[in-house]
């Protein structure tokens, strides 16, 4: 056998991996500035969160800077996609559909043409001759799978799969398909909002760590360049039981309002309810303001929503939820110039954040002038930002700080 002998990367030379743009800008980034020749990406998400069409735009867009794309399409028919297409207002040259869900002959068609992508919408819709199984059964989401990253590799053609994935993550969904592909991105959202999040969960040629943002609007998804902006928009200054937090989605600061209720229970045992929130927190939250600060909440339902639809899942965003609590509480605003930053332990004190001045800089960016902060997080950085720092040894602190 003559095998490839192992090789020193030090003594190895290698180009970068050529990259795509697609000339959508939150798009690309997530991409880590385009699509790589060769690469296999799997689009995963909820039925109807617009996979479809984010796929059909970038297909357009490529298609009319004179490249071809071919769009496997076994969810729709392509009439339907040219009425789709029609309304997103693209005229769709370079962009050929077949409506073919057989794999090899997909292949075959897409040997013939030499496209610049290749679209697989959507991967549990299509079948391989090689599995006898139904489409959409583990065997043949697996063939059809490998028989695309084989095809792929060969032609450095990219190919983009779509597969739908519930919230409680199908098991014998897409998630399987995860290891055998390059790039994993989820597309994300509450159904009830606007703003779409696309986030990379693997990339085997760069970083995960940048997000996406989209406005799903009439005329398909639009990149929201300011995402910040776009959460605070509708915030009214001053407001009662509402508090902004800089988080990062990624790498990227966004500024998110936190919103709370906290109202006479009808049932037994209180409500705990969040909205874009992870409930453990919430129980957090409210048990340390019950037992640290004696707030009463024992007879109330306590509501927490957070704006815009987006899901907040660091414990950088904490001490917002609280006070925002406390402000529905007390019936008292919070200044409508203050952010707030913090990750609240069980004992009532505040543990430090990280990044803390490129989240300052947003706020910054955005006009806020104050934040109130966990002391301990200004041990370790000392951020270069106009932000008044309000610092604070804990939760009490925080609320004697900002509602007094
Ligand atoms: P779609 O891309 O078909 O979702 P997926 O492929 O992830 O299942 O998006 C479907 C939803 O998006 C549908 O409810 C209609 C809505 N939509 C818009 O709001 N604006 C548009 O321009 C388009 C094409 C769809
Ligand atoms: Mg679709």
């Amino acid at each position: 056998v003559d095998a490839a002998p192992p090789v020193e990367i030090a003594r190895l030379d290698v180009d970068h991996e050529p990259r795509m743009p697609v000339g959508l800008p939150e798009f690309d980034r997530v991409l880590g500035g385009g699509i790589v020749a060769g690469s296999l990406i799997l689009l995963g998400g909820d039925p109807g969160i617009g996979k479809s069409t984010l796929l059909l735009q970038v297909a357009a867009m490529l298609g009319e800077s004179g490249r071809s794309v071919l769009y496997v399409a076994g969810e729709e028919s392509a009439a339907q996609i040219k009425l789709r297409a029609a309304r997103l207002g693209i005229v769709g040259s370079g962009l050929f559909v077949a409506s073919d869900t057989n794999i090899e002959s997909a292949l075959a068609a897409a040997v013939d043409m030499n496209p610049a992508l290749v679209v697989v919408d959507s991967i549990q819709t299509v079948y391989s001759d090689t599995a006898e199984q139904a489409p959409g059964s583990i065997a043949q989401l697996r063939q059809c799978t490998m028989a695309l990253m084989r095809w792929a590799k060969e032609s450095s053609v990219p190919v983009f799969v779509v597969g739908h994935v519930t919230k409680d993550g199908d098991i014998a969904g897409p998630r399987l398909l995860e290891h055998i592909v390059d790039v994993v991105l989820y597309l994300e959202g509450e159904r009830f909002s606007a703003y779409r999040l696309l986030r990379g969960v693997k990339n085997r040629f760069g970083s995960v760590d940048e997000v996406g943002v989209f406005e799903m609007t009439g005329d398909g998804m639009r990149g929201v360049e300011n995402p910040s902006e776009a959460f605070i928009a509708e915030r009214a200054t001053d407001a009662v039981g509402s508090a902004v937090v800089p988080t990062l989605e990624g790498s990227r600061p966004v500024l998110v309002e936190v919103q709370a209720l906290t109202s006479p229970t009808v049932t037994p045992a209180p409500r705990r309810t969040g909205n874009g929130l992870d409930t453990n927190r919430l129980l957090l939250v409210t048990a340390v303001l019950s037992r640290r600060l004696n707030l009463p909440l024992a007879g109330l339902d306590v509501i927490a929503n957070v704006v815009g639809g987006l899901r907040i899942a660091e414990p950088a965003a904490d001490l917002a939820l609280a006070l925002a609590i406390v402000s529905s509480h007390k019936d008292r605003a919070m200044p409508g110039d203050i952010v707030a930053l913090g990750e609240v332990g069980l004992s009532g004190e505040l543990r430090s954040v990280s990044h803390l001045e490129r989240r300052l800089l947003e706020a910054e960016r955005l006009g806020f002038k104050r934040c109130v902060l966990p002391e301990a997080t200004l041990h370790r950085q000392r951020p270069r930002t106009t932000i008044e720092l309000l610092a604070v040894p804990d939760l009490r602190g925080a609320v004697r700080t900002v509602l007094g």
